[in-house]
């Protein structure tokens, strides 16, 4: 089954969650509605709560239980978004302007941060204080993440294994969580949860290695905003590392990353881009992302077999093939 075709098999219950999160973050001020409903209405993958349902089918499905947990899962990451592209100073996401463009960083401070407290009301219908300190825990974790990113612009001496703690935060544990919750919630056997997390945490870690080869390699129009962003503001990703270690452009590229730090922003990182991509930094960075998926895989191992089973299966090939 392809990723169309389980979007299909899964679209009641997605229209569901898609229902409940309007209306979660509708409020009577008219304005609030406005910025909070724009992100939500321009789409994504929705891949955090498809994987929350999936995970539930290891224990005994209920949509409504599932709900709680897929609801504030993806209003957190998208809380998250509004709050990213203030940090990363991104005019466009999902093809549409971001919040903070639309209007501006102080509404979208406010917005991201509304978006968060609807989404922490959601999850306490479920009286389970375990759930609510992962999340939470997950949460405190995604700040420290996205800290770390700004503590790290332009540092071109930063190690791999740095890179890899800080997109662990910033991106893998919401992931392994989505799988986590949606088993726990549903009552699936403390083993069964735990292998669950072990696979959304490496399809997490590779999701965000993809995320940042897409800036590289990727078109604006699959991608939704101009490629090169992460590396206009600073942001040194893996296969901008990697391409570091490969002498045949080193120096070139020290020195269109120092032009685009002078610049403050202001300047352009074609030339960059393009010393990236003409390097085996792509390559590398591939390879450790595809280790990541055989990793996810294999956690995937010895859960019982079931349907599900299969569609993560496909989810995580989709993560390793996503052109968006
Ligand atoms: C974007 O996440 C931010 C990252 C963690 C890489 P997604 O790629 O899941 O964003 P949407 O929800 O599909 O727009
Ligand atoms: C992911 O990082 C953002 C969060 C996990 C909050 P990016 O900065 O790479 O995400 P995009 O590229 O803006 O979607
Ligand atoms: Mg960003
Ligand atoms: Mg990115």
């Amino acid at each position: 089954m392809k990723m169309m075709q389980l979007y299909a098999a899964l679209k009641p219950d997605l229209q569901a969650i898609e229902e409940r999160m309007a209306a979660v973050v509708t409020s009577d001020l008219p304005m609030l509605s406005e910025t909070s409903l724009h992100l939500l209405k321009a789409g994504g993958k929705r891949l955090r709560p498809i994987i929350v349902l999936l995970s539930g089918k290891f224990g005994t499905y209920s949509l409504e239980t599932l709900k709680r947990v897929a609801v504030p899962l993806e209003l957190i990451h998208m809380a998250t978004l509004v709050h990213d592209d203030v940090i990363d100073d991104a005019e466009t996401r999902r093809g549409q302007l971001t919040v903070k463009s639309k209007w501006d960083n102080r509404i979208a401070m406010y917005t991201g941060d509304y978006i968060y407290a609807k989404a922490l009301t959601v999850v306490t219908e479920l009286e389970n204080v375990r759930i609510h300190q992962i999340l939470s825990g997950a949460i405190v974790q995604m700040c420290i993440g996205e800290m770390e990113q700004i503590r790290d612009f332009f540092n071109v001496e930063q190690s791999v294994r740095n890179y890899l703690l800080r997109i662990r935060r910033k991106t893998a544990l919401l992931i392994a969580i989505s799988c986590q919750l949606g088993a726990m919630a549903t009552g699936a056997p403390d083993k069964v949860a735990g292998a669950l997390y072990r696979f959304g945490y490496n399809v997490g870690m590779s999701f965000q290695i993809t995320d940042d080869l897409l800036d590289i390699c990727g078109t604006e129009k699959a991608i939704g905003k101009p490629p090169g962003s992460d590396l206009r503001q600073g942001n040194i990703s893996l296969p901008v590392l990697y391409a570091l270690t490969d002498e045949s452009v080193k120096e070139r590229l020290l020195h269109e990353i120092g032009l685009i730090r002078e610049s403050d922003g202001q300047g352009g990182s074609a030339n960059a881009v393009k010393l990236v991509r003409s390097s085996r930094g792509v390559e590398l960075a591939e390879r450790l992302a595809d280790r990541y998926i055989n990793k996810a895989l294999q956690a995937l191992k010895d859960l019982p077999d079931i349907p599900a089973k299969r569609n993560l299966t496909e989810i995580a090939r989709f993560v390793a093939k996503r052109s968006y």
